[in-house]
């Protein structure tokens, strides 16, 4: 039987509908249980409704992390989620969930991580000139973008970008990374040793 994942989004959406796209394709054995919106008003949310997935929006405006992290279980575990995929959201993740779900949430972030985690990676990397830039699938720990790194593609930094068209550029590699990586960690063929994401030999 297929694993059940848990999207959460705070936004556009893009890399769910790359999941649902690999799912659809037969790329990734997966079935998409839930896709969860922190905001209300996220595009995502109506993009998966059209996609007939199970879409919930549950704000989270004006609550404390804890509290709020709390009724994401609750809805995590009523959707029997095997793991949780962060899609662009937006909210850091209480320990008590990180704990609950240990070393099954995995993230997508836009640079060649350790470099420039947190907000706004793709201007950070313009602003410091660096030559190549990317994306990094990684699992989610207590420090913010700092789990084991699963994959990382490399994208160049050209004379006239803009964090716009750099965002871009990365954006088709993150689809193409973010669904691999998801099932290389469904498929159970790799282990941890300290922060090294190995995969097994067939
Ligand atoms: C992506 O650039 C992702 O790396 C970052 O947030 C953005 C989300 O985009 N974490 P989308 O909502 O998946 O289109």
């Amino acid at each position: 039987m297929s694993k059940r994942l848990g999207i959460l989004i705070s936004g556009r959406g893009s890399n769910l509908l790359a999941i649902a796209d690999a799912i659809a394709a037969h790329r990734l054995d997966a079935e998409i249980a839930v896709v969860i919106s922190n905001r209300l008003e996220a595009p995502g949310i109506a993009l998966a409704r059209e996609r007939g997935l199970h879409a919930v929006a549950l704000a989270s405006k004006g609550l404390d992390r804890e509290a709020y992290d709390h009724q994401l279980i609750d809805e995590l575990r009523r959707s029997r989620v095997d793991l949780v995929c962060l899609a662009g959201y937006m909210r850091i993740l209480s320990g008590h969930f990180i704990r609950e779900f240990h070393q099954r949430i995995l993230n997508i972030h836009p640079s060649l991580l350790p470099a420039f985690p947190g907000l706004d990676a793709q201007h950070q990397a313009l602003e410091h000139g660096v030559k190549f830039s990317g994306c990094t699938a990684h699992f989610v720990e207590e420090g913010l973008d700092s789990g084991p790194i699963i994959s990382q593609a490399v994208v160049p930094v050209l004379a006239d970008d803009t964090a716009d068209a750099l965002s871009t550029r990365i954006l088709e590699e993150e689809h193409r990374i973010y669904p691999e990586a998801i099932g290389l960690v469904l498929s159970g063929q790799y282990r941890i040793e300290g922060r090294r994401v190995r995969r097994n030999l067939k």
